[in-house]
C-alpha cells in the first residue's frame, strides 16, 4: 500500500482527494487544524470503505512545529504500516481571506504567506527525508493567479510563488524521482473564504456564467485530478500546473 499525506484533509478539497485516493487503495495521514470532527469523520469513512487512514493535528502555519510533526510522522508510519517512509505529499492547507490592496494589514499579509508559501516550503522539507524516492508531491495554487480578481491580491501572490516552487522543486528532487506538480482550482463549493459561495449564490452565479462548463466546482472535481497526479497513470506529468475549473474566463 502506498502512503500520501494530505493537509488540511478535514473538509473541502484535501477530503474529497483523500477519499479518492482512498478508493484507489492509498494509506492516507490526514491532517486537520481547528476542525477534528471533520477529520476523524473522514478516517471513519475511509476505514468502513476497508481502507486505511489516520488523522494529525498541524497548523501549517507554524513552522517551527513541523520537525516534531515529521516524528509524529514517523511514529504513525511505524505503527499503523510498519513502515519508514511515505509515497505522497499534498501541501492542500488553505485559507482565503477577501481585502482589496489598500486594506491589507501587515499581520494578515502574513498569515496568508506563512499557510500558502512558507508552510508549504518548509513542511516539504521537514518530510521530505522520509519520502519515498519516486514518489509525488502535489501543491495546491489557484485560478487566481491566471485571472485578476480584485480582493485576493496577497492569496494570489503567494499561490503564484507556489507554482514557482512546484517547478523549483521538481527541478531538484527529480534526482529522487520524485514528481512535483501543482493543481489550480477555479471557484470550488467548500467553507474557503467563509463559504463564500454557499451564502452568496449571486456571487456563485455569475463565476458559473463565466465558466464554459456553466457551474461552479465541487471538492471532488478537484481530488479527482489529485489522485490522478499522484499516480502511475501521470508518471510522465512533472513540474506543471494543472488549472482545474472547467474553463473559467477562457
Ligand atoms: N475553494 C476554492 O474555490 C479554491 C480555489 C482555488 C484554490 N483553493 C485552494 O485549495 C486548498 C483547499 O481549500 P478548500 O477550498 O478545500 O478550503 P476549506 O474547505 O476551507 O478547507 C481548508 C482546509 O485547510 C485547513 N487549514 C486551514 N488553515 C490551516 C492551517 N493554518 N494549518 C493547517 N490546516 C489549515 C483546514 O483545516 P481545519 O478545517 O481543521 O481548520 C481545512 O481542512 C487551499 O489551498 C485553497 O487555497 C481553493
Amino acid at each position: 500500500m502506498t502512503i500520501a499525506i494530505i493537509t488540511g484533509s478535514s473538509r473541502g478539497i484535501g477530503k474529497a482527494a483523500a477519499l479518492e485516493c482512498a478508493k484507489r487503495g492509498i494509506g492516507i495521514i490526514a491532517t486537520y487544524n481547528s476542525h477534528k470532527p471533520g477529520a476523524d469523520e473522514l478516517v471513519h469513512a475511509i476505514e468502513s470503505q476497508g481502507g486505511k487512514a489516520v488523522a494529525l493535528s498541524l497548523d501549517v502555519g507554524k513552522a517551527e512545529t513541523f520537525a516534531a510533526f515529521a516524528e509524529r510522522v514517523g511514529e504513525t508510519l511505524a505503527s499503523y504500516w510498519g513502515r519508514t517512509n511515505f509515497d505522497f505529499l499534498v501541501n492542500n492547507a488553505g485559507f482565503g481571506a477577501f481585502n482589496r490592496i489598500e486594506d491589507v494589514t501587515s499581520d494578515a499579509f502574513d498569515r496568508l504567506m506563512a499557510v500558502h508559501l512558507k508552510g508549504p516550503f518548509f513542511l516539504t522539507q521537514a518530510l521530505l527525508p522520509r519520502m519515498k524516492d519516486g514518489g509525488a508531491i502535489v501543491n495546491l495554487s489557484s485560478a487566481t493567479v491566471r485571472v485578476a480578481t480584485a480582493g485576493v491580491a496577497p492569496y494570489a501572490a503567494f499561490k503564484g510563488g507556489i507554482e514557482a516552487l512546484t517547478r523549483y522543486m521538481a527541478k531538484e528532487f527529480g534526482e529522487r524521482r520524485i514528481r512535483v506538480n501543482a493543481v489550480a482550482p477555479g471557484a470550488i463549493r467548500t467553507d474557503l473564504a467563509d463559504g463564500a459561495l454557499d451564502k452568496n449564490p449571486e456571487f456563485a452565479a455569475l463565476l458559473a456564467s463565466q465558466t464554459a462548463l456553466g457551474r461552479v466546482g465541487e471538492p471532488e472535481d478537484v481530488g479527482r485530478v489529485i489522485a490522478s497526479l499522484l499516480s502511475e497513470e501521470s508518471g510522465w506529468i512533472n513540474a506543471q500546473t494543472i488549472e482545474v475549473a472547467g474553463g473559467y474566463m477562457i
